[in-house]
């Protein structure tokens, strides 16, 4: 009888601490545009991020797949949540969201439809702790954007999160069509 209750307090005590360390899976708990978590009263920190987010490329195809991965520096860090979405600028304004990630992994991921375009940005799946996260992106399969980044927010816990941080700029490489042309010069 005893044992029962106890293993029922254990049980309670369990589900309590999963609900506190229960992070929200990622559909609800960032804005498309600002990239911003709701953890009020907490705001974006203004440290340097602890982490790198690179791409497999510095330039891209129309069409073509880009690696982008998302690394603590010091393998003492861990995160929880993030959002990543590509990028692209016209004149001063922010285009979002560019091109949609490819093979997303639903265990890991959660998709989100930004802008109602599908899959064009990606957040956790879980709470789990993390120290690194890679996802393939597929750039649009037209040439409209020129340099495209990706932009990122991190989330370390609720009261730390680095909004918005940036990858390096990926220059279009339409070298294919450039031969296209050089062809047609040639031959006319
Ligand atoms: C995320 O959580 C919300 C509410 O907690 C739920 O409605 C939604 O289905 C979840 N989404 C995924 C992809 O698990
Ligand atoms: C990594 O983090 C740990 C704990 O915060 C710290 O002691 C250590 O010096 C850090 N290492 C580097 C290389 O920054
Ligand atoms: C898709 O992702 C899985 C793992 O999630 C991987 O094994 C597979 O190689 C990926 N496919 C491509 C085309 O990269
Ligand atoms: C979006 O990603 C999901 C996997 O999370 C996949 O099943 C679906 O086909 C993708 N949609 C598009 C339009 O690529």
């Amino acid at each position: 009888m005893r044992l029962g209750v106890a293993a029922l307090l254990v049980a309670v005590c369990v589900c309590r601490v999963q609900q506190c360390v229960c992070f929200p899976n990622g559909s609800v708990a960032f804005s498309c545009g600002s990239m911003a978590p709701s953890h009020p009263p907490y705001t974006a920190s203004t440290s340097s991020p602890p982490f790198t987010l690179s791409t497999s490329s510095a330039t891209y195809r129309p069409g073509g797949v880009i690696t982008v991965t998302v690394e603590v520096k010091n393998s003492s860090t861990e995160f929880q949540g993030f959002l990543l979405q590509a990028r692209s600028r016209k004149g001063s304004e922010e285009v979002w969201p560019v091109g949609s990630f490819t093979n997303i992994s639903r265990s890991l991921f959660t998709a989100l439809h930004c802008n109602n375009m599908q899959n064009s940005t990606v957040s956790q799946a879980s709470g789990v702790k993390k120290k690194k996260v890679q996802v393939m992106w597929e750039a649009p399969s037209n040439s409209n954007y020129r340099d495209v980044y990706f932009s990122a927010t991190l989330v370390q816990d609720y009261t730390t999160f680095w909004v918005q941080m940036k990858s390096r700029t990926m220059t279009l490489d339409s070298s294919s069509a450039a031969g296209v042309r050089f062809m047609y010069l040639l031959m006319c």
